[in-house]
């Protein structure tokens, strides 16, 4: 597998970053994750924006502008053999001498990976797939895409070790996200899940699944959800790049409806394997703008 790791294109065994690495050190950076369909970034736009930001709110420089960006992903597809693919990036404050306080000078480092990006097998989609639940005891900056990732991790474990798909989080009785992905519910035919706010990644895929509601009037409200109404909710699903949207029919052992994916589910899911082909696969590589 070809990498790119601070401005050079690699083999993955060759690929070495310092110890002295903050990433390493500290897990003082960010990251992105882009879908790539029939070789074409998908929304390569709206993904360096959020990139933007996340640098811009930790205060580390980004060494690239978005032209450069393009480039660089352009280049990493290409050189893998697979044609739908994960491209993930990753921005550190660098290589300094450890001090929690940012040092003086270091260069950002910059690492790039591209894996096969694959869908949630349509059997599987089909049985839907089981939740458990937690505690969101992450920190307070969730909107951040930081690398320190270590209380999604074992909120993930808990849920993993329960031979579940994802854990569902709940902070102060309200419904957050999950441990690698957005969560909407279905109640009483209303799409619902909570706004964008510091305490939850905005997801790309989040926003797809809000357009496809809204161009298709499918009734819509994003607001804050108590834990009851997610416990007594007719539908769940979670979202992501990767999981595209996919249904949870049992949360903590207890069905999810009846325990089947459910209409609205149904709905939204086609209404996205279509724009997934119409739009998403269709891309133009001129077209992709940043
Ligand atoms: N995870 N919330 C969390 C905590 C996430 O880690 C992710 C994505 C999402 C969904 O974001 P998007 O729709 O932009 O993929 C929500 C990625 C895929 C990951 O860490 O691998």
């Amino acid at each position: 597998m070809t990498v790119f790791l601070n401005g050079k294109f690699l083999p993955a065994g060759e690929a070495k970053v310092s110890a002295l690495d903050r990433g390493f050190i500290f897990g003082d950076g960010v990251y992105e994750l882009v879908p790539v369909y029939s070789r074409v970034p998908f929304r390569l736009k709206e993904h360096l924006a959020r990139l933007e930001r996340s640098l811009a709110e930790v205060a580390i420089r980004n060494p690239h502008s978005r032209e450069q960006w393009r480039d660089i992903i352009f280049k990493l597809i290409d050189a893998q053999a697979f044609d739908d693919q994960g491209v993930y990036f990753q921005v550190t404050r660098g290589v300094a001498k450890r001090d929690h306080a940012f040092p003086k000078s270091a260069e950002p480092t910059v690492f790039m990976m591209s894996n096969p990006l694959v869908a949630p097998p349509a059997a599987q989609v089909e049985a839907g797939g089981a939740a458990v639940s937690a505690q969101d005891n992450r920190w307070l900056r969730c909107d951040i895409k930081s690398i320190s990732l270590i209380g999604n991790v074992l909120l993930r474990q808990i849920s993993a070790e329960a031979g579940a798909a994802e854990t569902i989080l709940f902070r102060d009785g309200r419904l957050t996200e999950a441990s690698s992905s957005n969560v909407f519910i279905v109640r009483g035919g209303v799409i619902q899940s909570p706004p964008k706010s510091n305490l939850i990644l905005p997801g790309i895929t989040y926003d797809v699944v809000l357009e496809l509601a809204r161009d298709n009037q499918l009734p819509l409200q994003l607001a804050d959800i108590g834990e009851k109404d997610v416990r007594s909710a007719d539908e769940i699903w979670v979202t992501s790049s990767s999981k595209e949207v996919f249904p949870i029919v049992s949360l903590d052992g207890v069905s999810v409806g009846d325990g089947r994916p459910g209409p609205v589910f149904r709905r939204m899911h086609r209404l996205y394997q279509e724009f997934k082909q119409k739009v998403m696969r269709a891309g133009k590589r001129e077209a992709v703008a940043v």
